[in-house]
């Protein structure tokens, strides 16, 4: 199934483009070899307002016009100066320099999660730029919604009023200019790629795709655009970008993504190989510079200024429910709500710590909610004992982390429920406790 999507999808997007005309081609009159320019490191700024992405289908009427200005004023630089790296078609080129099977091409692999997420950063401060207004956010199209299936409606009209529509592109399919949903067939059930297991399943290796961008994000480029000889837009990678449906289709994209890791951050994990993290891309700023920024850089939205808000239609899988736990980093002090009662449903409470500082000697050692008995003997017996770190000679570098499943004992609800609770660690069979350092605590009840 995997292979027959990606084979049919890989065929029509990639359209009049092979690996050795890449970089040559033109597209009508233009040409998206990447530009030449004095490359900098991307800063991201400290101060960024995290800022909810909306749905198209949210948008105030107010918010609606100043999408379509911010459009307006991306095509009206096009054509005021079309080398300008800001423009509607220049910011197409990016996408189109990016794929078509170039050494650039970030498709068919786990750059493809990353890559879009900075590109539509990238985006949306030239539109803020252009707005002067840095509280604009792009808006997704929700289509994990069944509600939401047909291409939304502020995008197809010609004309609004006397004026042009920005939103509008003529190369749409006839199913999507109907106004009709999508067919069923793109979100089979049984091939819901919200229920993949790991990040390598959701989002591809150094060599793979993932199951959204072969599953539901080819699907519905084909279904917007012109699916067929002459594979316009939507339907063809290397112009999808020119249609501005294509920004909310891969907003919608970044959302599941950024769901994906919070249903559950240890198994839908992002991965950590220093070969994804260091890998960098380059774009224009909304100042025309020349940037890179890797891909470390885009994992957390909200320093980039954006966050979803919880939760997509696509699937409610049986997971256990996550709360994150806060905590202070200075102090190691665990808070919880309240504190938690027995529950006759709940069968098993968990907590667990991600990205725990490991201890630097190989051993075992013990953790407590709070300090570790006095007694060396049998310390799981004690009862605050919560599990133990098992370090094997050889296992690990200095300085490397993991994550704790812990035992959620009474004892640790109890106390975290008051004014707050420290894990600390010691080496089996001694006293000698330590602060447990960690970069997120989380309950889990399943
Ligand atoms: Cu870069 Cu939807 O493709």
């Amino acid at each position: 199934m995997a292979h027959l999507t990606r084979r049919k999808f890989g065929r029509s997007m990639m359209a009049g483009a092979t690996a050795s005309t890449f970089g040559k081609l033109l597209l009508g009159q233009d040409d998206c070899t990447p530009p030449a320019g004095t490359l900098v490191d991307f800063l991201i700024p400290a101060n960024a307002q995290n800022i909810f992405r909306k749905s198209v289908a949210e948008l105030t009427a107010d918010e609606v016009t100043r999408l379509r200005l911010a459009y307006q004023r991306l095509r009206d630089l096009t054509a005021s100066d079309p080398t300008d790296p800001r423009g509607w078609m220049q910011q197409a080129h990016v996408h189109c320099w990016n794929c078509g099977g170039s050494s650039t091409d970030i498709h068919g692999s786990w750059t493809f999660f990353p890559w879009h997420r900075a590109y539509l950063y990238f985006h949306e401060r030239i539109l803020c730029k252009l707005l002067n207004d840095d509280s604009f956010r792009l808006p997704y199209w929700s289509w994990d919604d069944t509600n939401y299936r047909n291409l939304p409606a502020i995008y197809q009209p010609a004309t609004v009023g006397s004026a042009a529509n920005p939103l509008y592109d003529a190369n749409r399919s006839s199913a999507a200019v109907s106004g009709a949903s999508m067919p069923g067939s793109i979100f089979p059930a049984a091939q819901n790629p919200m229920n993949s297991a790991n990040f390598a399943a959701f989002g591809g290796g150094p060599d793979a795709g993932g199951s959204v961008e072969f599953g539901p994000h080819g699907a519905i480029h084909m279904w917007t655009g012109i699916p067929d000889d002459p594979y316009a837009d939507m339907g063809n990678l290397l112009l999808a970008a020119r249609d501005p449906i294509f920004y909310a289709h891969h907003c919608n994209i970044d959302r599941l993504w950024a769901e994906f890791n919070r249903r559950n951050p240890l198994a839908h994990a992002n991965p950590t190989d220093a070969e994804f993290l260091t890998r960098s891309f380059q774009f224009f700023d909304e100042n025309k510079q020349l940037v890179t920024i890797r891909v470390q850089d885009v994992l957390d939205t909200a320093p980039l200024g954006f966050s979803y808000r919880p939760g997509v239609e696509l699937s409610k899988p049986n997971l256990p429910k996550w709360t994150q736990l806060k905590y202070d980093p200075a102090t190691h002090l665990i808070q919880l709500p309240a504190p938690i009662p027995q529950s006759p449903i709940v069968k098993l409470r968990s907590v667990v710590v991600k990205d725990v500082k490991l201890p630097k000697q190989s051993g075992s050692y013990n953790v407590f909610v709070g300090d570790p008995p006095t007694a060396s003997a049998d310390q799981s017996k004690a009862a605050n004992y919560v599990g133990y770190i098992g370090i094997i000679v050889g296992a690990h570098r200095h300085d490397q982390k993991c994550s704790l499943v812990l035992n959620a004992t009474d004892l640790f609800l109890q106390t975290a429920g008051g004014a707050g609770a420290r894990l600390r660690f010691a080496p089996a069979g001694t006293t000698n406790g330590a602060a447990l350092e960690f970069s997120a605590v989380y309950l889990t009840e399943e």
